[in-house]
């Protein structure tokens, strides 16, 4: 448990010595590009602690969970910046929270970020793979968009289960579908093509970011690469989850239209300079992927097989001994 262990400092200054050796090991490699993302994540990913992301993750975990809780005690796994447990918390699911990731850089803003919103959190350096807590400790863990990057998911299920009281919930949401991957990323890479050569022409060239800005990102996609390990079909997550000992376990998939719409969006933001985009854009682009959204929940999975759609989410119990 190492309660008098130091965790590890941040270092979003990667050498590139460290960062070739990276390559090879795809923990390093997410310490590192999760070290050097901490400080801008939130605005890269649009994350906020207000009413939009509240509603956005308190309905992440309702598709999966159902409308249970509040929850005593929670840990989240890879916490990034404390997206989902934080606007958990806010949203009224939890109600006591202890973060841990890899990345000692996110875990220090994820507990500024709670800092900031009065909430009682703390947190530690952890992997999920070998979590630092007694068994039987909490009511509820969490995740979110972290199961693809775990080398080994099914020893961090077993750790899960492990850390949870008996009778104890897991939700992992915001993975991404072996389907969903594909076309996200086919669609990703044709944008960027696509809006980096275009604006190469006269009349766009204004809206063309700095070249060094262009190499960062495209060095920064291939350590990405090396960190996203996992696309998940869902009735294998269900039967992982299952081999660890969990019980009552459903996967439910989400977003077909509104990911077909938002990584191309996503993509041309992160390609162009972050001024030309205004406040307009960023409301045209929210609702629209709101009401594909809407699209999605109500007419294409009563009709399509939940493998085609982007994101999927599952959640179990710790049976009760
Ligand atoms: C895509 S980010 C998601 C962050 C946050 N959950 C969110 O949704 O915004 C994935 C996070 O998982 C962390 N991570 C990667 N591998 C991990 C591991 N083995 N154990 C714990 N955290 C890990 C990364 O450092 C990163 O912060």
């Amino acid at each position: 448990m190492g309660a008098a262990s130091v965790d590890p400092k941040p270092n979003p200054h990667a050498t590139a010595e460290q960062v070739k050796a990276a390559y090879d090991d795809p923990k390093l490699a997410n310490v590192l590009y999760h070290d050097w993302e901490a400080g801008t994540y939130d605005e890269k990913w649009s994350i906020s602690y207000d009413e939009r992301c509240i509603t956005y993750a308190t309905d992440r975990f309702r598709a999966v969970a159902g409308g249970v809780g509040p929850y005593g005690h929670a840990l989240e796994l890879g916490c990034g910046t404390g997206f989902f447990l934080l606007n958990l918390m806010q949203g009224g699911v939890i109600e006591r929270g202890s973060v841990t990731d890899l990345s000692p850089g996110m875990v220090e803003v994820a507990l500024r970020n709670a800092e900031n919103l009065g909430l009682p959190v703390d947190g530690r350096v952890a992997d999920a793979e070998r979590i630092p807590y007694d068994d039987n400790t909490f009511d509820l863990v969490i995740g979110h968009a972290v199961l693809h990057h775990i080398p080994d998911v099914a020893a961090a299920m077993r750790e899960v289960q492990r850390v949870l009281k008996p009778g104890g919930r897991f939700v992992f949401a915001g993975d991404p579908t072996d389907i969903g991957n594909f076309y996200a990323r086919k669609l990703g890479q044709l944008t960027w093509w696509l809006t980096t050569n275009v604006t190469k022409l006269a009349p766009l060239t204004g809206w063309r970011r700095p070249q060094e800005e262009l190499d960062e990102s495209s060095r920064a996609a291939a350590l990405e690469a090396v960190v996203d390990l996992h696309t998940f079909d869902p009735a294998d997550l269900e039967r992982t989850a299952r081999g660890a000992g969990a019980t009552e376990v459903r996967a439910v998939t989400e977003e077909l239209s509104a990911a077909l719409f938002g990584w191309p969006v996503r993509t041309f933001e992160a390609a162009v300079p972050r001024d030309k985009l205004g406040f307009g854009w960023a409301m045209f682009a929210y609702r629209t992927w709101q009401r594909l959204s809407w699209v999605d929940e109500n007419v294409l999975a009563k009709v399509l097989p939940r493998e085609v759609f982007y994101n999927v989410s599952v959640t179990g119990r710790k049976p009760v001994a």
